[in-house]
């Protein structure tokens, strides 16, 4: 396992992933720099299918066979508890794949209309999957719990950030600063359990 080359476009995706992954000694590519062009259809039903399917799309390219390549791949998205989880698996493609997270965000919170603080829970979720040079499949989940707020807030981030609010309320997620961010974020949490199972693999693999 020499190789990591991770299923995305996202170059806001790669930096993170780069910072977290940085002391595995392996070499880590996004899919362009490894040469590699990717248009998996998303259609499971959870968010491990559809990292899943993202990662076997890449696995299966010509450049990935015969090689000591491990691929990632990441799927995630945003469950509110009143909607029974909605947006979810669709959190990309709710009201349309081109619509703007104004519009979004503005639907959600007309959704949540009089509902109280304490009925607002959500949580962002995200799962990293990893195809081996085997086959085999690892998975890791993470989670960041908070509240739907009431107004968006905040100009870092993206998609729902502005209308995520902490447990506590005090700040969405697009008021916090990158760092602050990855240091709770899902992703971050995800990616820092995949690492510790490659680290196991790396030992028992070699
Ligand atoms: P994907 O995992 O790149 O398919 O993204 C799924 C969707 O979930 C994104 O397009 C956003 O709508 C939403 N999402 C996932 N993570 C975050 C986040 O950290 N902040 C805001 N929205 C997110």
């Amino acid at each position: 396992m020499k190789k990591i080359i991770f299923a995305t476009g996202n170059a806001g995706k790669m930096k993170e992933i780069r910072e977290i992954l940085s002391d595995l000694p392996m070499e880590i590519l996004s899919m362009k720099e490894a040469g590699i062009r990717s248009e998996a259809e998303e259609n499971g039903m959870t968010f491990e299918e559809n990292a899943i399917i993202k990662a076997k799309a890449v696995a299966a390219d010509p450049l990935c066979r015969d090689q000591d390549i491990v691929v990632l791949a990441d799927d995630s998205g945003l469950e509110i508890d009143y909607l029974n989880g909605e947006p979810g698996v669709y959190s990309a493609r709710y009201m349309g794949e081109d619509t703007s997270y104004r519009i979004k965000n503005a639907n959600l919170i007309e959704r949540l209309d009089g509902v109280p603080k304490e009925q607002r829970t959500a949580r962002f979720v995200c799962v990293i999957a990893a195809v081996l040079p085997g086959g085999k499949v690892l998975t890791a989940k993470g989670t960041i719990e908070g509240k739907i707020g009431y107004e968006e807030r905040g100009e870092n981030g993206f998609g729902y950030d502005p209308i995520f609010c902490l447990p506590d309320m005090s700040r969405t997620t697009a008021e916090l600063s990158a760092e602050e961010k990855n240091a709770i974020s899902h992703r971050g949490k995800a990616l820092a359990k995949m690492k510790e199972l490659l680290k196991e693999e790396i030992h028992t693999v070699g």
